[in-house]
């Protein structure tokens, strides 16, 4: 019942657009997506031609400085981050101080913030050199708290970072390795992984990297506008969609696999009840990652000596939405995480770290687009307006009065 014409009037020249579906707040030179084409593009490079061929810290490198690197580049860049894998012995603290059952998120989100009180090597956080430490920082030490937060959450010693491994191999050693005993990366499993991180690592204006913008555009550190991310993140609208993807699944499976009766429950709109992994606000075509995940989750699960039922379940679900008037006229196609959890799971990767899993991808491109925007003169402190809906004028009334 708002008389939005009305209220823009009052409010003089504003625009009024409710999750910034039409409103662009800064211009970018790192992705590039179009979403009716399906089109996902880092640095101008086709996703489907990086994924598989460039490896996480590659498209790190490039999301990050803006060009592929050389072999001494990567070298260096990746030599750089192997220095700072450890986290501050007091940091441990932190992760005996949260609730055994802590969601990892929140575990996340609350260690990646307070990276900013154990570096404070500059009152500036946009010298050239503090950024580029605390880059490095992040990125070497993000995977390390991602598996501290699980390694508390069973009860499990930590693991020290083995710096002979490669970027993702020592994540899944620190993650499922145990003190004092040889612990094998599954190649498959390390390159699958490297390659969902590639997947996940920037996809420009979303709901977390618009988070880490505007933090950073009060002049807040890299550490701070990161961990702004993370919670972001945390949602089921955003990336909680792979966990939720999975619960969905379950709870399909649990209630004897009636896919058809599931989708017209979505359909009917009952309260709660969305075809989660499902939709997109930019893609309004099969979403380019989507399509590369499923190739991947089946070649994942074929491996498996079981196969996983879930599977049978999602491909049943795409198959009756894409023939259905509900999701075509509403151009709904699955995303990047309607499969991901499938595979995460497979990994031996517990529901609740899957969101983890997608905040260790989308890091770096949280770091380049915060990066791009305090070189960008015309960065200006966020600061969106909004149309006055509350009561006019009133007088005070004193307590006995009520
Ligand atoms: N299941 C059922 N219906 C849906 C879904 C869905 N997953 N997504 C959108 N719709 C419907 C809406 O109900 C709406 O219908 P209406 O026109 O009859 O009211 C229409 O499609 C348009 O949807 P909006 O909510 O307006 O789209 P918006 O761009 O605001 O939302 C979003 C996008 C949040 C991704 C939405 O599609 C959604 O909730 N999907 C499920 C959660 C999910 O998978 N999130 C991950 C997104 S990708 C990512 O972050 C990695």
């Amino acid at each position: 019942g708002i008389d939005v014409g009305k209220l823009l009037k009052e409010t003089g020249h504003v625009t009024y657009d409710p999750g910034f579906v039409n409103t662009a707040a800064c211009a970018s030179a790192i992705t590039y997506i179009d979403g009716d084409a399906g089109i996902l593009r880092y640095r101008g490079y086709p996703i489907d031609q990086l994924a598989g061929k460039a490896s996480f810290l590659e498209t790190s490198y490039l999301l990050i400085y803006g060009e592929l690197p050389t072999a001494e580049q990567l070298a260096e860049f990746s030599g750089r981050i192997r220095l700072h894998t450890l986290l501050h012995e007091e940091m441990k603290q932190f992760f005996d101080g949260f609730p055994r059952d802590a969601h990892p998120m929140a575990v996340l989100s609350s260690a990646v913030s307070a990276l900013s009180t154990f570096y404070q090597d500059s009152l500036d956080p946009f010298d050239p050199e503090h950024v580029e430490m605390s880059t490095v920082r992040l990125m070497a030490k993000v995977p390390t708290i991602a598996s501290y937060a699980y390694k508390k959450s069973i009860g499990q010693p930590l693991l020290y970072p083995n710096n002979a491994l490669g970027y993702v191999e020592n994540f899944l050693r620190m993650t499922f390795g145990v003190p004092a005993t040889e612990y094998e990366v599954d190649p498959v499993v390390a390159q699958v992984l490297d390659m969902l991180f590639v997947l996940h690592a920037d996809h420009e204006q979303n709901c977390s990297t618009s988070t880490v913008r505007l933090v950073g555009s009060s002049n807040a550190n890299l550490f701070a506008s990161v961990s702004a991310g993370v919670n972001a993140l945390f949602g089921p609208l955003h990336g909680g969609a792979n966990q939720a993807v999975l619960e969905m699944l379950q709870a399909i499976q649990a209630e004897g696999g009636d896919v058809k009766s599931f989708v017209r429950r979505v359909k009917d709109k009952e309260p709660g009840v969305k075809l989660m992994g499902f939709g997109h606000r930019v893609y309004k075509n099969y979403d380019p990652r989507a399509a590369i995940v499923k190739q991947a989750a089946q070649d994942v699960l074929n491996r498996m000596a079981k196969p996983d039922p879930l599977l049978d379940i999602a491909m049943q679900l795409e198959e009756i939405a894409l023939a259905d008037d509900y999701f075509v006229s509403r151009k709904l196609y699955p995303n990047v995480d309607f499969y991901t959890g499938l595979i995460y799971k497979a990994m031996g990767f517990p529901t609740k770290m899957f969101t983890v899993l997608f905040a260790l991808g989308r890091l770096p491109g949280w770091i380049a687009q915060w990066r791009e925007m305090i070189t960008d003169p015309t960065t200006k402190i966020g600061r969106p307006r909004q149309l006055y809906v509350g009561p006019t004028e009133r007088a005070y009334v004193p307590m006995d009065q009520r």
